[in-house]
């Protein structure tokens, strides 16, 4: 049992014993993400995975993102606390149903998001996150016809950035498709002025009300340059603990959904992550990641590519 145990103290004493890097995303449970050796966005999680000399990577988020981690760092063990941390992305976009896709529109390259399967990586020409993907679009010739999957909400916010007409995959995010307009309007009227943060996966009618759309990020950096004293949090709350931490003083409210609170809006899949299996992951040296080699390296060349577009 793992009763008794100071969880703390002995992640703290494997980490050191493994010879691990323990790697968070920003919608980890506080307690993750303040042992963490680093904590950052989907872009930042994969260089530092690419860089790290450590001989383990236990990766806290979600199953897309350690496999990224594998993919970029073959020689490394690879654990995620809960082999079911899946995400909603990934689960709408089939590899075989994303083949026949890319097979009916042959003059199009594919431009896919982090948020999918090893498999649809290795079907796709180059890798975004939300936080190069505009920079990695402005790269390509602006005759190139482009799929992009499978997150229809970002896509659409890129295409109407950019003017560039993409053809969209369907997916969503059920987290950030679970933002109510109705709710973020009562909210901006109980705190006039208060900027209004988004991740470019919510739906357009959020988006529409958003002073600043980035990736966690982003949203973290505008959050503690902005003079105002309140913001609205438009994505997983769970970023706000960065908040409070960096600017104790100003007040950080989470985007509500339907039923007026922003509890329904945590993600289901990175919740699944605890300290307890953490420890156990760290411990056994397993759930492990595991790719086959000939995928793993087809899933690369588009990562690599992402890793030199975003500069
Ligand atoms: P970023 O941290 O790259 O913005 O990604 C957000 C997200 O939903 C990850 O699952
Ligand atoms: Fe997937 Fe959304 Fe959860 Fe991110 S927040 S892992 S995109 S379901």
């Amino acid at each position: 049992s793992l009763k008794g145990l100071d969880l703390r103290a002995e992640i703290d004493r494997l980490r050191k014993e493994r010879n691990a890097v323990i790697l968070a995303h920003y919608y980890q449970t506080p307690d993750i993400q303040d042992l963490a050796d680093f904590v950052g966005d989907s872009l930042d999680l994969s260089r530092k995975a690419a860089a790290t000399d450590a001989e383990v990577i236990a990766f806290c988020g979600v199953r897309f993102m350690a496999e990224t981690a594998k993919i970029l760092s073959p020689d490394k063990i690879v654990v995620l606390p809960d082999m079911d941390a899946g995400c909603s992305l990934e689960d709408s976009c089939p590899p075989d149903q994303f083949r026949a896709f890319r097979e009916r529109h042959p003059d199009h390259i594919a431009l896919s998001y982090i948020n999918c399967s090893a498999a649809v990586k290795a079907l796709s020409d180059i890798i975004v996150t939300s936080s190069s993907a505009e920079i990695i679009l402005s790269q390509i010739p602006a005759d190139q016809k482009i799929i992009f999957g499978p997150d229809k909400h970002l896509g659409g916010y890129l295409a109407r950035k950019t003017g560039r007409d993409m053809l969209l995959w369907p997916g969503v995010c059920i987290v950030h498709e679970a933002f109510s307009e109705t709710e973020l309007l009562k909210l901006k009227a109980q705190h006039p002025g208060a900027p209004v943060l988004a991740h470019p996966e919510c739906p357009p009618h959020i988006i529409d009300h958003a002073d600043h759309v980035g990736s966690t990020k982003s949203i973290l950096d505008y959050a503690l340059a902005s003079d105002a004293e309140t913001l609205l949090v438009a994505t997983e709350p769970h970023i706000i603990h960065q908040m409070e931490k960096a600017a104790p003083h100003k007040k950080f409210i989470g985007a509500p959904g339907a039923d007026g609170n922003c509890n329904c809006n945590m993600c289901p899949y990175m919740a699944l992550n605890t300290m307890e299996k953490l420890y156990v992951a760290l411990r056994n040296l397993q759930p492990r990641i595991e790719l086959d080699e000939d995928l793993r390296a087809a899933a690369q060349k588009p990562l690599e590519r992402m890793l030199e577009m975003a500069g």
